[in-house]
């Protein structure tokens, strides 16, 4: 019987430290065998956002005892790995490094393989980790740096079909957050106070809502929340405010969704179709609940990582490391940090925007 592959996965691209071994047993079916995630919330909290230096500083701390805590979890030891993945990208560049290094001189020092993953095809293949999930679907990716729908044709095959002209939905969350007063990152408080407020207090704009495809933008939404919350005082007032947020969210992704679903079925030409949320914002369960009955209507399989797989983690990197080593994929050991790493590297730019479609 084949010894079946071990990967260590690792991830620094933002403001989470992670380590995750993943594997898979005699069926083929991936398997966490632990997965350690150290946030650090409590570092950022009093500068309402993510500073890079104190971010990498973080990493470089605690990426040596995370790594240790994933190896001892997993009942493994570090000699069993047979390959090393490491998020090269994109993120904050002074923390991709910390996490990057590390990854490359583990497998240096073990003389594995190393695999640099791009964090977004961690998201787009985090689904894998628990549902069985075959090529093409359709993703939507739904982070605090990303908004896109893409067709995910295979391991490093995308095909983007629409993308955010602005802001990310994550970003919209945390910017609406932060105007209504609360601490950083505020987007899964918006979702709890939402349960408390009236969605339809607030009529909100839905930029682009007719127009642009399965294009999206929020910065409009942002612009007339800043209005409204100069107006407002009560905790009933705020409550409606992020529930109609939430809800104008939810419809502007319905209307999208419905578009992108059209143009996945347009250039793949399968019987059977599955959509696939992923990223932070996935693990907002209003959003899923709308997104599985545009699916029920539609005729898609709707799939969505587990919640505690939605936001970063080091197991979706050694995901993409699991299905990266059965295909021999292995990457140089002076692999980049890149900051910018589109999954489809050939799209094109918008022209004005700077946003690539
Ligand atoms: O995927 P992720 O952990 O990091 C990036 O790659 O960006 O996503 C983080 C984003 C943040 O903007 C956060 O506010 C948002 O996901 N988020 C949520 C929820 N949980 C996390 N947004 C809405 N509802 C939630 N429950
Ligand atoms: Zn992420």
């Amino acid at each position: 019987m084949n010894k079946k592959p071990i990967i260590l996965g690792i991830e620094s691209s933002c403001d989470e430290t992670a380590a995750s071994i993943v594997t898979e047993n005699e069926q083929g079916v991936p398997t966490i065998l632990s997965n350690i995630i150290s946030s650090q919330v409590d570092v950022h909290k009093e500068f309402g956002g993510v500073v890079p230096e104190l971010a990498a500083r973080s990493h470089i701390d605690k990426i040596d005892l995370i790594t240790n805590k994933a190896i001892k979890n997993s009942k493994i030891s570090l000699e069993d790995v047979d390959a090393v993945a490491a998020t090269a990208g994109p993120g904050l560049i002074v923390c991709l490094s910390v996490g990057l290094s590390f990854g490359k001189a583990i497998a240096s020092s073990l003389d594995k393989p190393f695999i640099a993953v791009n964090h977004l095809e961690g998201h787009a293949l985090s689904p894998k980790l628990t549902s069985n999930l075959d090529y093409p679907y359709l993703l939507l990716l739904i982070s605090g740096g990303h908004t896109q729908f893409l067709s995910v044709q295979g391991i490093g095959k995308y095909k983007r079909l629409g993308t955010t002209i602005d802001d990310a939905v994550g970003e919209a969350f945390d910017k609406t957050a932060k105007m209504l007063g609360i601490e950083f990152p505020g987007g899964p408080q918006i979702e709890v106070m939402a349960k408390k407020g009236d969605p339809n207090k607030y009529k909100l704009p839905k930029p682009i809502f007719y127009k642009g495809g399965c294009n999206l933008s929020f910065a409009g939404l942002k612009t007339a929340i800043l209005k409204i919350t100069k107006q407002i005082n009560t905790v009933q007032e705020k409550n409606d405010l992020a529930a109609s947020f939430q809800k104008t969210v939810e419809d502007i992704l319905y209307k999208k969704s419905k578009i992108a679903f059209q143009e996945f079925k347009m250039i793949n030409k399968q019987t059977k179709n599955t959509f696939v949320v992923a990223g932070g914002v996935a693990a907002n369960k209003k959003i899923r609940d709308k997104l599985k009955t545009l699916c029920e209507k539609e005729n898609f399989e709707a799939i969505f990582p587990p919640i505690n797989l939605c936001g970063d983690n080091a197991a979706m990197i050694a995901m993409v490391g699991l299905e990266k080593f059965k295909l021999n994929q292995f990457s140089k050991l002076d692999h980049p940090a890149k900051p910018r790493w589109p999954l489809d590297e050939g799209a094109k730019f918008l022209k004005g925007a700077g946003v690539r479609l």
